[in-house]
């Protein structure tokens, strides 16, 4: 048996094969069911149990040269095959169609780097969340009908404690606890993400979206900085910075409100996004309560802030002056395409 495996394998070594029919006759010789290979493996069989490692690693040594001689043949007949013949491979290929940058991608990065500016850094957090982080450190009340206010997708999370119930998080605000937790204040941080809210009340409505919050903290900081900063941002951003606030009301600010951009009613558009008062909504901001900064551990004796959060849904259909949501979700590429 040892001698007709060397036969073989110098046989295999000097081996050439000019057509395809002989490389496919070179595999069934050795590897066909009645092939070489399976008749040495069946003789192996009755091997005496003391010659079996020798003559088992020659045999190994054997089927791997079968199958790198294979596989050798097969190459070069791939190669030299009428298919590739003709062919210029030093041709310039025609240019690839590049992707674009995602809408609500583009506005967010605009977004950061506005606040970038005036040295906000960017802080994140994740999207399953516990009751903590997304209410109960905001001051949100057990039962409080605030908690309606953004319907939320409650999850039970395995642990090995047992079941925890854990929410997707249904505003941005829960990375400012995370932040206000970790950090000590000065703080100056923006925080985009994805958010969640179980809203069937229309087709329209879809229930995941993207928010950036904002969050400012120091000694003394006051209203009046919030009102610049985000005038500053209407500025840069829409190039607008006549604005307004209206008392509004959230359980983690205390005063609260809502920031309105003057957009001015100098065409048909404007009558419509406006609903004919030339004001539009873009954000929820206040002061930090207190209560909302002790629960995180910094002193509101001696520190005050401010905080602030936007849809970039939202602005992203005012910027570009889209009408339907939907638009951002479908991915039709006749629509991508339209943001370079
Ligand atoms: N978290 C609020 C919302 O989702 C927005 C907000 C953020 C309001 C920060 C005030 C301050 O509606």
């Amino acid at each position: 048996m040892q001698e007709a495996i060397q036969k073989h394998l110098a046989e295999i070594a000097a081996h050439t094969a000019s057509t395809p029919e002989a490389v496919e006759q070179f595999r069934i010789h050795y590897l066909g069911r009645k092939g070489i290979l399976n008749d040495l493996f069946e003789a192996f069989k009755a091997v005496p149990g003391d010659q079996k490692k020798v003559l088992g690693q020659e045999l190994n040594k054997l089927k791997i040269a079968v199958q790198e001689k294979l596989e050798s043949l097969q190459a070069a007949h791939a190669s030299t095959s009428g298919k590739s013949e003709g062919i210029d491979w030093s041709r310039p290929t025609g240019a690839l169609p590049l992707g674009t940058r995602h809408p609500l991608a583009i506005v967010r990065q605009e977004i950061l780097d506005i606040f970038s500016r005036i040295g906000f850094t960017v802080a994140d957090g994740p999207e399953i969340e516990d009751d903590w982080h997304v209410f109960s450190g905001l001051n949100f009340p057990p039962e409080h009908p605030a908690r309606d206010m953004q319907d939320t997708f409650f999850i039970h999370k395995p642990t090995q404690e047992g079941e925890k119930e854990m929410v997707l998080r249904t505003h941005t605000s829960s990375v400012q606890v995370r932040a206000m937790e970790n950090q000590k204040p000065p703080l100056r941080i923006v925080m985009p993400g994805r958010v969640y809210r179980n809203e069937a009340v229309s087709s329209r409505a879809h229930c995941q979206f993207h928010q950036i919050e904002g969050l400012y903290i120091d000694e003394g900081v006051s209203f009046a900085d919030m009102k610049q900063t985000l005038q500053y941002f209407t500025q840069e951003f829409f190039g607008k910075a006549k604005i307004r606030l209206r008392p509004s009301y959230f359980p983690f600010t205390e005063p609260s409100a809502e920031m309105d951009v003057y957009w001015g009613l100098n065409s048909e558009a404007d009558y419509r996004i406006t609903k004919g008062t030339g004001w539009l909504e873009i954000m929820g901001c206040g002061m930090v309560d207190p209560a909302v900064l002790s629960a995180s551990g910094i002193d509101p004796e001696r520190y005050s802030g401010f905080a602030f959060g936007m849809g970039i849904e939202r602005i992203t259909m005012l910027r570009y002056q889209i009408d339907d949501l939907r638009m951002f979700f479908e991915n039709d590429v006749r629509f991508l395409r339209q943001f370079q």
